[in-house]
């Protein structure tokens, strides 16, 4: 995450087109990738020692060119092969002796991040697994599966916004405190917080404070001797000591009981806790992440959540917008989730567009959580099938029966691949109004927004603007002074 130099990318091919799909899906999952047409130009690249990998399209003599720049630099950064249409001249104990990894262009998320992912354990950027586990079991290498490691998928705004959080917070030691309704995220921000941290490979220990019986919380956070109440029959390390290093995650805060609240605030205070039963003093270096569905506001004027605790956790609230407020995440967290139960329970299924579609008008008041239980159910109703509107549940499209069948106009391939991922032009689909319409407006009213939002993520640098819309500067420039839009810094200079 971020923008080091870690995460810069050199794409060498002399398939152009082949290139741009590659930039587009390397900036797409937040690598900064240059590309050139031809090894040739290698010659005194600036910077390429400081890449994490070379992505280099397949072309005649390839085994040579690679060998050759790896003989002129001391220190070459590994190289991962993209295959296409053309047969590959060398055996597969070349293409694993030359190669990092091999994809092609149109290569699956999962696969680009697992090859990226090793180029970061190769060159130490990471390491070789995530650290991150789940129970309160004692800290093992087995219990340290990389598949509780989710990054947070989605392209809305919204969720951009989030992960640009996540990437200035996490580096810092700051308590975070996450807001938003059940399943949209909230762990999958707080792993990730840890995940980017210096403490990633020190333990993250969550904990559901609403889910433990208020009498047992304690001993639960903070662990117990022996004997010390009815029940305690050997001595227990704590949430806390086991997160040592690490990072607690404090899920449901707003559900602890206001006697845990006054001995959360003193180790927040104190940085340091006692046992149950014990009165020693253990020193606690674990950064606090906590997170709820309420209204911690609402639960301070109702005298059920301390004001005091409630601001030591809002140091840096991160705020999860709802799903309904963000479907332009769907096609990606879609594609995610079905990449997770491929992997997980080897079972898989595809959707229409207009099954897409339909999705984007539900309300998903369970959120993330919602979809990925609807794409499982999906899957074991229809194995490796297509659903379409009328397969999805009368719940989500109540007037299903009047849905035309739209299983013929898919491209099931396309949605298997990421550069089909970002299908929002598919999903947006137009619909004719009854009426008809203004073309000509609408048109405008599409590219006048798709220019405002380019000005606006690019903060109003016209040139970068243009280069995202594929346009040249004089172009655009020319655009703006005709529909009078303005840059985002000259507004704010203007009110
Ligand atoms: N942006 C996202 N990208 C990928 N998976 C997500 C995302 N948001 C939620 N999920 C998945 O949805 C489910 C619910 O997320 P979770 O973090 O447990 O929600 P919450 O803690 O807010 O209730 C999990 O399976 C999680 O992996
Ligand atoms: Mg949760």
């Amino acid at each position: 995450m971020g923008k080091t130099k870690q995460n810069q990318i050199l794409v060498i091919d002399s398939d152009s087109e082949r290139a741009q799909k590659m930039l587009h899906q390397l900036e797409f999952v937040d690598y900064e990738a240059k590309a050139i047409s031809s090894p040739s130009l290698l010659d005194g690249y600036p910077g390429l020692t400081d890449k994490l990998a070379i992505i280099i399209g397949n072309c005649p003599g390839i085994l040579d060119h690679v060998a050759k720049i790896r003989a002129d630099m001391a220190q070459c950064p590994p190289f991962i092969l993209v295959t296409g249409k053309a047969p590959l001249d060398m055996t597969p104990e070349q293409v694993e002796n030359t190669f990092l990894g091999c994809i092609t262009a149109d290569t699956r998320f999962s696969d680009l991040s697992n090859v990226l992912h090793r180029a970061e354990v190769e060159s130490g950027v990471v390491r070789e697994e995530p650290v991150v586990s789940d129970t309160s079991k004692p800290q093992s290498k087995a219990s340290q599966s990389p598949e509780l490691f989710r990054s947070l998928v989605g392209n809305s705004r919204a969720t951009t916004r989030v992960r640009k959080m996540i990437e200035q917070v996490a580096p810092t030691e700051a308590t975070v405190l996450v807001l938003g309704e059940s399943g949209t995220g909230k762990e999958v921000v707080a792993r990730n917080i840890h995940y980017y941290s210096k403490r990633r490979s020190k333990p993250f220990v969550p904990i559901n404070c609403g889910a433990i019986p208020s009498e047992l919380l304690e001993s639960e956070l903070f662990g117990h001797e022996k004997g010390s109440f009815t029940g305690a029959i050997g001595a227990r390390q704590g949430r806390f000591e086991l997160a040592q290093g690490g990072t607690i995650f404090l899920d449901e805060i707003g559900d602890m009981p206001l006697s845990m609240q006054v001995k959360l605030l003193r180790v927040i205070q104190e940085r340091s806790f006692e046992r149950v039963g014990s009165n020693k003093t253990i020193k606690s270096d674990v950064r606090i992440v906590a997170a709820t569905h309420r209204n911690l506001e609402s639960h301070i004027k109702e005298g059920k959540f301390r004001e005091d605790l409630y601001y030591r956790l809002n140091v840096f609230p991160v705020e999860m917008p709802r799903l309904r407020d963000r479907v332009e995440d769907l096609p990606l967290l879609i594609n995610e989730l079905i990449t997770r139960l491929e992997h997980e329970k080897n079972a898989s299924v595809r959707l229409t567009p207009a099954a897409v579609m339909a999705l984007c008008n539900y309300s998903w008041p369970g959120n993330v959580r919602e979809l990925a239980n609807l794409m499982e159910r999906m899957t074991i109703l229809h194995p490796h099938g297509l659903v379409d509107v009328k397969d999805l549940p009368a719940k989500i499209v109540p007037d299903r029966q009047s849905v035309p069948d739209q299983t013929m106009v898919t491209d099931v391939e396309d949605n298997e691949n990421m550069a089909g991922m970002p299908s929002l032009p598919m999903l947006s689909e137009p619909r004719l109004p009854r009426d008809g319409i203004d073309l000509k407006q609408h048109l405008t009213d599409i590219e006048v927004s798709l220019i405002e939002q380019a000005l606006d993520d690019c903060n109003g640098v016209v040139a970068h603007a243009a280069k995202k819309l594929q346009i040249r500067r004089t172009t655009l420039v020319e655009k703006m002074r005709k529909y009078q839009i303005q840059r985002p810094s000259e507004e704010a200079a203007a009110s």
